[in-house]
């Protein structure tokens, strides 16, 4: 099979076509022809070992996580998935991790899958996959926003996580305020946001004051120490990115009443469905681009310079 791969940790213009072999599922397992996937952060932090831990260190390194396309093979003991399904997924992020999404096929679990949604294409159910179960998992497990009236806070607006989390942010029955830069501003206001921050014009937090029940940075850019003040009591802040700051505000914040988490996303089906069942309903992925799976060094670049949510032609790319 087509593979895009580098040959090792290095710049990003290194990644080129290769020939790998064809995998085959084993015991709870699939193989799917992989249609359609999308850019992350982590693709570009992987390829240029700047967080390496998110993927194993295999050579060649083929990276890529999001997936869409359809089950050609099914491994022993599998039988709620059959050769010809549709499927939507992402791979782990982490070091045991050595497949990718930038091939013409890989290997999922039957835990790591869900149905594709119908009526959605390939490009935007790839695109929502890693972006949508973050948020998820981040404003809903992490956060514990209110069930119904929370008041919640997006930042990074324009990114792939913050853009999708706008309309999660809705689906969850929130008041959304999204923070936010440039074409951001715009996306924002298109995917619903109640309010929108220009992050350029206006200081943050300013004079907001208890006023949310979640902050998630989505965009990694804050600490708690700055937003804890717009917190409500038993608030949370939510960050994409641990970090040696964040780790000292939790700690801080264990004398507070107030809480800081940090999401480490998690492939779970009943999130995937839940994630499929909005997009059949409506839910926007905002697409930056779609482009064609020779162009991911490329693409990876632009997402490096201006972020966004960046589909990946697979099947017709090669
Ligand atoms: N831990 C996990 O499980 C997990 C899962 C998924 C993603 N992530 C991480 O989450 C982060 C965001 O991912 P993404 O896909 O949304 O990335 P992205 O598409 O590159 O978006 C990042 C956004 O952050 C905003 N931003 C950039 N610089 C900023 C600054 N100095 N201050 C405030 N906002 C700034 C920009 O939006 P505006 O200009 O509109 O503000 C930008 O579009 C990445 O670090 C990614 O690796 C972690």
């Amino acid at each position: 099979m087509k593979a895009m791969a580098a040959p090792g940790y290095g710049p990003l213009d290194a990644i080129t076509q290769i020939e790998a072999p064809l995998p085959q599922p084993r015991r709870g397992e699939v193989r799917v022809h992989v249609i359609a996937s999308a850019l992350n952060p982590a693709d570009h932090k992987v390829v240029l070992g700047t967080l390496k831990f998110l993927h194993a260190r295999n050579r060649p390194l083929v990276v890529g996580y999001d997936f869409a396309g359809s089950v050609d093979a099914v491994g022993p003991g599998v039988d709620d998935f059959s050769v010809g399904d549709d499927v939507f997924g992402f791979l782990p992020y982490g070091p045991f991790n050595d497949r990718g999404a930038f091939a013409e096929a890989l290997i999922a679990k039957t835990s790591e899958i869900a149905k594709k949604p119908k009526g959605v294409s390939y490009e935007i159910a790839a695109a929502a996959a890693t972006t949508g179960v973050t948020a998820i998992q981040s404003i809903r497990d992490l956060g514990k926003l209110p069930a119904q009236g929370g008041e919640l806070l997006v930042t990074g607006a324009s990114g792939g996580v913050g853009s999708i989390a706008i309309g999660i942010g809705k689906k969850l029955g929130a008041n959304v305020t999204a923070v936010g830069s440039g074409n951001g501003l715009e996306v924002a206001r298109k995917l619903g946001a109640n309010e929108v921050i220009d992050r350029k014009t206006t200081a943050l937090p300013g004079d907001i004051r208890e006023r949310f029940d979640v902050v998630f940075d989505a965009a990694a850019a804050y600490r708690w120490r700055e937003w804890h003040v717009a917190l409500k009591n038993g608030g949370a802040f939510i960050s994409t990115l641990p970090s040696a700051g964040l780790v000292a505000d939790k700690l801080r914040s264990l004398f507070s009443s107030t809480r800081v988490g940090f999401v480490n996303v998690k492939s779970r089906p009943a999130d995937l469905a839940l994630l499929g069942k909005w997009l059949e309903e409506g839910l926007e992925v905002s697409l930056a681009s779609t482009i064609g799976v020779r162009d991911v060094a490329t693409g990876l670049a632009q997402l490096q310079k201006s972020g966004g949510r960046i589909a990946v032609n697979v099947a017709s790319g090669f």
